[in-house]
């Protein structure tokens, strides 16, 4: 059984809350695409685990956490996600592998993004600064280096030697200080040691857990709305976010897929640059930020707040082939007098769709809302659908209607046990 996890919006839909959830019986929990620019979020009996490369479902005693070839990494930031987890009292012996396919995030990348972002001033994309966009442009220019290089030390060290010598000079043009690479071969020495024991095929054993019929969970990271593609692109990630980037990603054919579960925020967020058609700025919009505590888990950055945007959702549902739906979130929109939701877009008087809009388009149009009544009870933590007021049963209706897709989980708290399964 092979389920897959995607977010539908911009990001941090509440991914991490709910591959957790879903991974209490999977075998295997993999990460296949884009790199440590995500930020999941567990929360389990009070204590929060922010995961940015390891998977989410690595808690639960059974999960064995993957990192396949589709992703790349920032050795630093894994190393320290291995540290969160040894003082969290967890054995990773045996229970993290990561493919030796994946490209490694290097310091010159990260300088470059910021380098990139700076010289772009007022126009600037809000990337994470992750270095994500230099590094898939090594990989594609084959200027990339992976973990296998990492294996053996000496080709490494000549690899990176020749790239800094290469990045240095492009940096020199932004008037940037130049990368040391004798000093970061050291500190990259030292990551080496500690991530060379859990590097692996990932593609043989993930085909073996498939021939034997093992539990496999893939955890999506960032939304359908930053798809490299299916964005309005230049506001975008760098990889594929929809459900093709799992045979990429991992190597597992897409016929083998049994669930897409797409996650849905009961509203919009985003963090960085571009349109977002339903964004608002009134007062509502700092509340529904506080009260939902939409700060980055990656970079801190407060998030941009807007209206669910069905129109877009009901896209990503489309191009993922999702066959059902996670809300997350909708504790947050207790209070509020009335809820719009938008159900398509107008430009120039005329409707348009999300998929022939770019960033021109998304930003000029003119969304089409329905208005629903919200509800005054405070329904954090709610386990049956029953006990959630007759007017937030309707809203989640309407969305199942409009999407045309099962709804089975509804979160109601950032809690593993805040949610109702249907
Ligand atoms: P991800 O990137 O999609 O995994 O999402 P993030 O972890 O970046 O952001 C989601 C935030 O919302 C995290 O702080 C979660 O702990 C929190 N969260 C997830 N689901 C719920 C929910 O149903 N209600 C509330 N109040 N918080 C939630
Ligand atoms: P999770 O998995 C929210 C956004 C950045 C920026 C754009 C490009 O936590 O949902 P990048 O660093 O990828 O080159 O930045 O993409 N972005 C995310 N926003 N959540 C994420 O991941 C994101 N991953 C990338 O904010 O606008
Ligand atoms: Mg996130």
């Amino acid at each position: 059984m092979v389920s897959v996890v995607i977010g539908t919006q911009w990001g941090d839909e509440g991914k991490g809350k709910v591959v957790d959830l879903l991974s209490k019986n999977a075998n295997f929990v993999v990460r296949f695409h884009g790199g440590n620019n995500a930020g999941h979020t567990v929360i389990v009996d009070g204590k929060k685990y922010p995961f940015h490369l390891i998977p989410s479902g690595i808690l639960h005693p059974k999960a064995i956490g993957v990192i396949a070839n589709g992703v790349i990494l920032d050795p630093e930031v894994l190393v320290s996600e291995i540290e969160m987890l040894k003082e969290a009292g967890m054995k990773l012996k045996g229970k993290l592998f990561i493919s030796e396919r994946c490209h490694l995030i290097l310091p010159y990348h990260k300088a470059l993004d910021l380098a990139y972002e700076n010289a772009r001033g007022k126009k600037k994309l809000g990337t994470t600064g992750r270095g994500i966009g230099p590094t898939l442009a090594d990989k594609v220019s084959y200027n990339g280096i992976r973990i296998y290089e990492l294996l053996d030390w000496k080709l490494f060290v000549e690899k990176f030697t020749f790239q800094t010598k290469i990045k240095n000079r492009i940096l020199k043009t932004f008037a940037v200080k130049p990368i040391n690479a004798k000093k970061e071969l050291e500190k990259l020495s030292a990551f080496r040691k500690i991530l060379l024991p859990f590097v692996a095929d990932t593609y043989l054993f993930l085909n073996e857990a498939l021939e034997t019929s093992k539990n496999i969970l893939m955890e999506g990271a960032h939304g359908v709305m930053l798809d490299t593609d299916f964005s309005p692109y230049p506001f975008s990630t760098g990889s594929n976010v929809i459900t093709g980037a799992v045979n990429t990603g991992a190597g597992i054919p897409l016929q083998k897929i049994s669930e897409v579960i797409g996650v849905v925020k009961a509203y919009t967020s985003r963090v960085g640059g571009g349109p977002i058609p339903t964004e608002i700025f009134d007062k509502t919009a700092d509340a529904i930020r506080e009260k939902g505590k939409e700060f980055g888990t990656t970079t801190g950055r407060p998030r941009r707040i807007g209206w669910l945007d069905l129109e877009a959702v009901k896209f990503a549902c489309e191009v993922s082939g999702v066959t059902e739906i996670a809300i997350t979130k909708i504790d947050i929109l207790s209070g509020l007098e009335k809820i719009k939701v938008c159900i398509g877009y107008k430009l120039n008087g005329k409707s348009v769709s999300y998929s022939s809009c770019g960033y021109q388009e998304l930003a000029k149009l003119k969304p089409v809302y329905k208005k629903l009544s919200g509800w005054k009870k405070e329904i954090a933590g709610i386990t049956k659908f029953s006990e959630l007021p007759k007017n937030c049963q309707s809203y989640i209706r309407f969305m199942e209607k409009f999407l045309g897709v099962k709804i089975s989980i509804i979160s109601t708290g950032p809690e593993r046990k805040e949610y109702i399964k249907i």
